[in-house]
C-alpha cells in the first residue's frame, strides 16, 4: 500500500504563535490505485459548516470563547485570521496539545479553538481573507449587531453556483439596517441599533438564517424567522447561542423566534461531527462493495442518504453516534433530489452521480440548491461513467468499471467524490487540484489508506 505523503499543516501547531494561512496549493494530486474495496473503521470530526460559523458567532460576546471539535482544514485557519484581523486573539490548539484549549469534547483528532474577543471588535474585515470563504459572510451578522457597522467584501468559496446575498440583506434591512454595495463590498449600518423584526425568507437558506439569528440575538425585541433553514449545523449555532444567553425558540424548525438581549457571554462548545464526512464515506463504502463503521456523526443527520445507500442494496446500521454500511453486492441505481435539510443534501450531490455511475441501471439525480453543482461532470465523464445532464437534472446509465483517467477537483465536494469514482476505476485516476478537498476533509487520504485501499498524495 503506498504511504500517504503529509500535506503541509493548516493550523499553528504551537498554542499563542501567530498562524499561517498556507498558499492555495495548487498543483496537488491525489494518485488513486483502482479496484478495492473499503473496510474498517474512520472517525470523523466536526462538521466544517458549523465550526467555521461557530467562530464567527464567538464575536458576539467579548471574552474567551472556546470551541471543541473543530476539523484540521484549511477554511478554519483561514477564518482564524478573519477573526484576528478583527482584534480577536485566536489560538488553534492541536489534538494533542494542552493548555487553554485542552480539548472540551469531541474527536481526539480535532482541534480545539480559543478565541478572545475585544470589548470592540474591528468592523472591516480583510477584503482578500473574506474572499476565501463564503462561510466568512457570516461576521456581518454578529459584527453589526455588535459595531452598528460593519464592510464586508463580497464571500469567495466553491465554484458551484450563483450564491446570491438578498435573503441575508433584506433580513438585515428589515431588523433596521441601511445596506449599500460598494466595490465588491456589502457595507451595512445600524446607528440606532437592529430591532425585532419579522422575516420571512424566499428560501430556507443556510447562510441567511445564520447571518440573520447572530443579528437577532441582540437586537431590541422579537425577531420570528419563517422558512428558516432546519440544518444541524442551524441548530448547533443555535445551541451554542443560547449557551451564551440568547433566548431562541424552534430551532430545527422553519420558525425561529429570537428574543433580543442587551448582551451575550463567551461560552465552550464542542462542535456537531459533519454529516457531509461522515455521507462522502457512507457512499464510498456502497460503491467499492466496502465495509464501512463511521464514528462521530449522528445518523439522524443522513436518514436520507442512509436510506438511499440502503436501496443501492447496502446494509445500513445505525448506533448512538455513527453508523456502518456493508455491501455485497454491485450497486441498484436509486434516483435522488437535492432539498434543504432534512433532504438528501446538495453536497452529497458528487457521491450520488459516483454511485450511480457505477450501478446497475439508470439514476435520475436532480439538483435543487446551486445551478453549478454538475460542473464536475465533465471530470467523470473522463472516468467513462455515462451521464447527460439537462438543466437541473442528470441521467447516469451506471457502468460495471470505470478507468481511470487524468481529472480535475473543481470543489471539495466533487474532489472527495472523484477519488471515491477512482477506487472504481481500472487503472490509476489521478485527481488535480485536490486543495479543494483540504478545505472540508481533514484526513482524507490517510483515512483512505487506513481503510486499505492505495491512494497517495503527490505534489504536482
Ligand atoms: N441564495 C440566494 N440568496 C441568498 C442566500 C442564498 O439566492 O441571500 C441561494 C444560493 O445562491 C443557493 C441557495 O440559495 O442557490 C442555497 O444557499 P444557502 O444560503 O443555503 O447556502 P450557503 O449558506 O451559501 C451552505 C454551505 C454549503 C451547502 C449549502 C446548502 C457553508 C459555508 N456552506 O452554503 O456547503 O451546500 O449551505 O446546504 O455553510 C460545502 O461545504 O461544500 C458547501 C458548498
Amino acid at each position: 500500500m503506498a504511504a500517504a505523503v503529509a500535506r503541509p499543516s493548516v493550523t499553528d501547531a504551537v498554542a499563542g504563535e501567530p498562524a499561517l494561512v498556507p498558499p492555495p496549493t495548487a498543483g496537488d494530486v491525489i494518485r488513486v490505485t483502482g479496484g478495492a474495496r473499503l473496510a474498517g473503521t474512520v472517525p470523523v470530526e466536526g462538521a466544517k459548516n458549523s465550526a467555521l460559523k461557530l467562530m464567527a458567532a464567538a464575536l458576539l460576546a467579548p471574552g474567551r470563547s472556546v470551541i471543541s471539535n473543530v476539523p484540521r482544514i484549511t477554511d478554519i485557519a483561514i477564518m482564524a485570521e478573519v477573526l484576528r484581523g478583527l482584534g480577536c486573539q485566536v489560538t488553534i490548539c492541536e489534538p494533542d496539545a494542552t493548555g487553554p484549549g485542552h480539548l472540551v469534547a469531541g474527536s481526539p483528532r480535532a482541534s480545539t479553538v480559543v478565541i478572545d474577543v475585544p470589548p470592540v471588535p474591528g468592523c472591516e474585515p480583510d477584503y482578500e481573507l473574506v474572499r476565501r470563504l463564503r462561510a466568512s459572510i457570516c461576521v456581518l451578522g454578529p459584527l453589526l449587531a455588535r459595531c452598528g457597522r460593519v464592510r464586508v467584501a463580497h464571500p469567495g468559496g466553491d465554484a458551484i453556483g450563483s450564491r446570491g446575498l438578498d435573503m441575508h440583506v433584506g433580513g438585515l434591512a428589515r431588523m433596521g439596517a441601511d445596506i449599500t454595495g460598494e466595490e465588491g463590498l456589502v457595507v451595512a449600518s445600524a446607528s440606532r441599533g437592529l430591532h425585532g423584526a419579522t422575516i420571512w425568507l424566499d428560501f430556507p437558506s443556510v447562510g441567511a438564517t445564520e447571518n440573520l439569528v447572530m443579528a437577532a440575538v441582540l437586537a431590541d425585541g422579537v425577531t420570528e424567522i419563517d422558512n428558516a433553514a432546519r440544518e444541524p449545523e442551524i441548530v448547533d449555532i443555535c445551541a451554542m447561542l443560547t449557551g451564551m444567553g440568547a433566548q431562541i425558540d424552534g430551532a430545527g424548525t422553519a420558525t425561529l423566534r429570537i428574543e433580543g438581549v442587551p448582551e451575550l457571554r463567551p461560552v465552550e462548545h464542542a462542535t456537531i461531527g459533519d454529516r457531509i464526512v461522515g455521507g462522502t464515506w457512507a457512499f464510498a463504502a456502497a460503491m467499492t462493495c466496502g465495509d464501512v463503521t463511521v464514528r462521530g456523526v449522528d445518523p439522524s443527520f443522513l436518514e436520507v442518504a442512509l436510506d438511499k445507500v440502503a436501496t443501492a442494496g447496502a446494509t445500513v446500521e445505525a448506533s448512538g453516534d455513527g453508523f456502518r454500511v456493508r455491501m455485497g453486492r454491485r450497486p441498484r441505481a436509486v434516483d435522488v433530489v437535492t432539498l434543504p435539510f432534512p433532504g438528501f443534501a446538495t453536497d452529497l450531490l458528487p457521491m450520488a452521480i459516483g454511485l450511480a455511475a457505477v450501478s446497475e441501471g439508470a439514476s435520475l439525480v436532480t439538483e435543487n440548491i446551486f445551478d453549478g453543482r454538475f460542473m464536475f461532470v465533465e471530470e467523470l465523464l473522463r472516468l467513462g461513467a455515462d451521464i447527460r445532464t439537462d438543466g437541473h437534472h442528470a441521467v447516469v446509465r451506471g457502468r460495471e468499471r470505470l478507468v481511470g483517467a487524468p481529472v480535475r477537483a473543481t470543489d471539495i465536494r466533487a474532489g472527495a467524490g472523484l477519488v471515491i469514482a477512482g477506487l472504481c476505476a481500472d487503472g490509476v485516476t489521478e485527481i488535480a487540484d485536490v486543495h479543494h478537498i483540504d478545505r472540508g476533509y481533514p484526513n482524507y487520504v490517510a483515512d483512505l489508506c487506513s481503510l486499505g485501499v492505495q491512494v497517495e498524495r503527490c505534489g504536482g
